[in-house]
């Protein structure tokens, strides 16, 4: 088939460690080499896009370069057996918008293992209002769930909640009869978290210990930390007897300064969650939970659609988390 043009967000690197970006016209020869062309109609922006739009080498080695860690759409060419034109399919996480031409652009093209069929029970729409945020918070709950935490046990508390991962986490673990509380920096968002299921909501100063105390008052069951840094050290140390941590971000910060006794006094489990190589098998199972048995009634109210055209803005609203709940990107609206 002849080259199809499109529309893709760029980003360029100016001079060295100046990054701008701009939607420019593209090629579908431009793209990787793989077996399976998708007409990408939705996408979504998460955290790591953004760090990827502004030059963070641990997210993207080199540049000009297409961010879009997810992308919706329909199989248009596969030399892929498993794979037919017409297929509508789903793909998430993996070297995608990483160092691979992402999902801010129209057409992506890639490895056949990187692809699922989308859910029944889920658009396409609906699956990016999911994305790796949605991914990321179920992977987080069926950790927990899977490690022993019941609803039985005590609250589990979301840090970053109003975020893409905090809020698809309350919402998820409301849905599965936990008592949730939910922190946040955002004062002005209350009812949206309570709105999402939360049974209470703190501040995120209750999560920022700033004593030298190797233990504070075990107040949670579970946790899912989307933030690092000084929120998860004070998180670990205020969990209660045997109950577990799960950590997948770094918002605040990447570091991690703690000490053993919440591990060897009360016996809580740091639980780490990868979504972008999560295994196959994994992310079947997640997403066939997505589609159903957890389907948010309410997914539709978590998000805002927008068009290409205002993508740039928000990466850099993103990243002064000034964003609420999962922001989605409208590929067919320019
Ligand atoms: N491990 C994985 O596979 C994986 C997958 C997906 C995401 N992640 C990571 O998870 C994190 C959250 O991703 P996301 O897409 O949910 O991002 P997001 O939508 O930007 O949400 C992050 C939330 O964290 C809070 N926050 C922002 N800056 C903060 C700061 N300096 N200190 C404390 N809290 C802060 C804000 O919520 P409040 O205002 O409500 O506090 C913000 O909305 C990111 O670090 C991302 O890279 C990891």
């Amino acid at each position: 088939m002849p080259p199809r043009p499109f529309k893709a967000l760029v980003v360029y690197e100016a001079e060295k460690n100046t990054f701008t970006r701009r939607i420019e016209e593209c090629d579908t020869s431009r793209l990787p080499e793989n077996e399976v062309l998708i007409q990408v109609k939705y996408s979504s922006l998460n955290y790591k896009d953004a760090l990827s739009a502004t030059g963070n080498r641990g997210v993207t080695r080199s540049y000009p370069h297409t961010p879009g860690i997810d992308a919706a759409g329909t199989v248009i060419e596969s030399s892929n057996s498993g794979l037919t034109p017409g297929d509508d399919v789903i793909v998430t996480g993996y070297d995608l918008g990483m160092n691979t031409h992402g999902g801010f652009g129209q057409y992506i093209r890639v490895p056949p293992e990187w692809v699922i069929r989308l859910p029944k029970g889920l658009t396409l729409r609906q699956s990016m209002i999911y994305g790796t945020a949605g991914f990321t918070a179920a992977q987080s709950v069926l950790r927990l769930i899977d490690y022993g935490i019941t609803p039985e046990q005590g609250t589990v508390l979301v840090t970053g909640a109003t975020g893409g991962v905090g809020s698809i986490a309350v919402s998820l673990l409301a849905k599965s009869g936990f008592q949730v509380i939910a922190a946040t920096g955002k004062a002005d968002q209350k009812s949206f978290l309570t709105g999402l299921g939360a049974a209470e909501v703190i501040s995120r100063e209750e999560t920022s210990d700033t004593s030298d105390r190797a233990l504070l008052r075990g107040r949670w069951a579970g946790v899912v930390d989307t933030v690092g840094g000084n929120t998860l050290s004070t998180v670990i140390k205020s969990t209660g007897y045997r109950g577990a941590v799960t950590t997948c971000g770094n918002v605040s910060s990447g570091d991690l300064h703690t000490t053993v006794y919440p591990f060897i006094l009360r016996g809580i489990s740091l639980l780490g969650i990868d979504s972008a190589n999560c295994p196959h098998g994994i992310r079947l199972h997640l997403w066939e939970k997505l589609s159903q048995e957890w389907k948010l009634e309410k997914i539709d109210q978590l998000a805002t659609e927008i068009p290409l055209a205002d993508l740039s803005n928000h990466i850099d609203l993103i990243l002064q988390g000034k964003l609420k709940g999962r922001t989605i990107v409208n590929m067919q609206n320019v």
